[in-house]
C-alpha cells in the first residue's frame, strides 16, 4: 500500500478553499430528486443533469472531487467523452460510492446497517481502473427512542473499517461516512452524545483493522438539533458543539473532515459550515473542515434546470454560485449578502 499516494490524494481533496460534490445518488434517491422537479429519471436525463454539473466552467476553483454512482463512472457525455475524462480535464478528482445501501438490523429493526462488503476488493480494483481515486461508504445512525444502540454503532463502525482497509488496499482514499441522521425532534445534546459514541467507535475500529488514518477523510454530519426540534440550536451553538465533539473523538493524523449537508437547506448548511470554520480558527484544530455536500450544492441547480435544455446555463450559474459560497464558508469567509450576488459563469 502506498500511503504517501493516499495522503497526497486526501490532501488534494481538502486543498484550501476546496471541497467535494456528492453526485452519487442511487437509483431511488435520484428518482426522488427528479420527482421534485417533475422530470422522469431516465438514463439520459441522469446523464444530462450530471454532465451539466461536471461541465460547469470554473467549478474546479471550489470543487476538488466529485463522487459518482456506478452508472455514471461508466457513462459517456452527450458527445461521447467519458464523464470521468470530463472531470479529469477540468482538474476534478473522480470518486465512487461503493456501499450498496442499508437494511434493517436483525433484532433492532428501526436501525440500519450498510451492505456491500462481499466482493468489495474486486469492485474497488475495477473502479480504480475506471479512474476513481477515492471511494465512499455511508453508514446511518438514527436517533430515536432507545436508539442508537451500541449494537448499531458497532456493526456500522466495523463495516466502515472493513471497507476503509479494502479501499486503501486498492489504492483508493476511503471517505468514511458515519451519518447521524438529522431526522427527529431530538436536542443538540442528544446528537452530540450519538455523534461522540459513533466517532469514537469508528476510529477504534479503523485503528484495530490497520487503516492508515493519514490516508482517509471523515465525512460526518454536523452536531445539530433534529429537524423537527422545537428550539433548534443556533449556528454558533452548532459550531461550538461540533468542534468540541470532534476534538474529543478524532485523531490528529486525519487530513480532513468533509461534512455532508444531510438535508439541511442550502443556506443553513453554508451558514453552519462557516460558523464551524470560524470556531475552529479560535479553538485551533489540526484538520481542514471542508464539505462533501450532495443536496447542499445541488438544490439550486436542480431547480434551475428542471429538465429543460434551455435552462442549462442558468443552472450552471446556480451551481457555480452555490459552490463559491460553500467554498467561502469552508474558509469562514461567508457573509449572507453573498446569497444575492449570482456570478456569471
Ligand atoms: P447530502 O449532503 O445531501 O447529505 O449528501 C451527502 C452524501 O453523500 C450522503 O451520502
Amino acid at each position: 500500500m502506498d500511503i504517501q499516494k493516499l495522503t497526497t490524494t486526501a490532501q488534494a481533496l481538502v486543498a484550501p478553499g476546496k471541497g467535494i460534490l456528492a453526485a452519487d445518488e442511487s437509483g431511488g434517491t435520484i428518482k426522488r430528486r427528479f420527482d421534485s422537479i417533475n422530470v422522469e429519471s431516465t438514463e439520459d436525463n441522469r446523464r444530462d443533469y450530471r454532465e451539466m454539473l461536471f461541465r460547469t466552467k470554473g467549478a474546479s476553483e471550489f470543487i476538488s472531487g466529485i463522487i459518482l454512482f456506478d452508472e455514471t463512472i461508466r457513462q459517456n457525455g452527450a458527445d461521447g467523452t467519458p464523464l470521468v475524462k470530463v472531470l479529469v480535464d477540468q482538474g476534478i478528482i473522480p470518486g465512487i460510492k461503493v456501499d450498496k445501501g442499508t437494511q434493517p438490523i436483525p433484532g433492532s429493526p428501526t436501525e440500519l446497517m450498510t451492505e456491500g462488503l462481499d466482493g468489495l476488493l474486486a469492485r474497488l480494483q475495477e473502479y480504480a481502473e475506471l479512474g476513481a481515486r477515492f471511494a465512499k461508504w455511508r453508514a446511518v445512525i438514527t436517533i430515536g427512542d432507545g436508539i442508537p444502540t451500541d449494537r448499531c454503532i458497532e456493526i456500522n463502525a466495523h463495516a466502515l473499517a472493513r471497507y476503509a482497509a479494502l479501499s486503501q488496499e486498492a489504492g483508493l482514499v476511503p471517505i468514511v461516512e458515519p451519518e447521524v441522521l438529522l431526522d427527529g425532534d431530538h436536542t443538540i445534546d442528544r446528537c452530540f452524545e450519538a455523534s461522540e459514541a459513533t466517532l469514537k467507535e469508528t476510529f477504534a475500529q479503523l485503528v484495530r483493522q490497520g487503516v492508515a488514518l493519514d490516508g482517509i477523510l471523515l465525512k460526518p454530519s454536523m452536531v445539530t438539533s433534529g429537524n423537527k426540534a422545537a428550539n433548534r440550536a443556533s449556528p454558533g451553538e452548532v459550531a461550538e458543539k461540533t468542534v468540541e465533539c470532534f476534538r474529543r473523538s478524532i485523531p490528529a493524523a486525519l487530513p480532513g473532515v468533509v461534512f455532508l449537508s444531510g438535508g439541511q437547506g442550502d443556506e443553513e448548511a453554508t451558514v453552519n459550515l462557516n460558523a464551524i470554520n470560524q470556531r475552529a480558527a479560535v479553538v485551533g484544530v489540526p484538520w481542514q473542515y471542508s464539505f462533501s455536500f450532495g443536496r447542499g450544492l445541488q438544490g439550486a441547480p436542480l431547480k434551475a434546470w428542471s429538465g429543460q435544455a434551455a435552462n442549462v446555463e442558468r443552472a450552471k450559474q446556480a451551481f457555480y454560485h452555490r459552490a463559491k459560497l460553500t467554498s467561502a464558508a469552508r474558509q469562514g469567509k461567508y457573509v449572507p449578502s453573498m446569497e444575492k450576488e449570482l456570478s456569471a459563469v
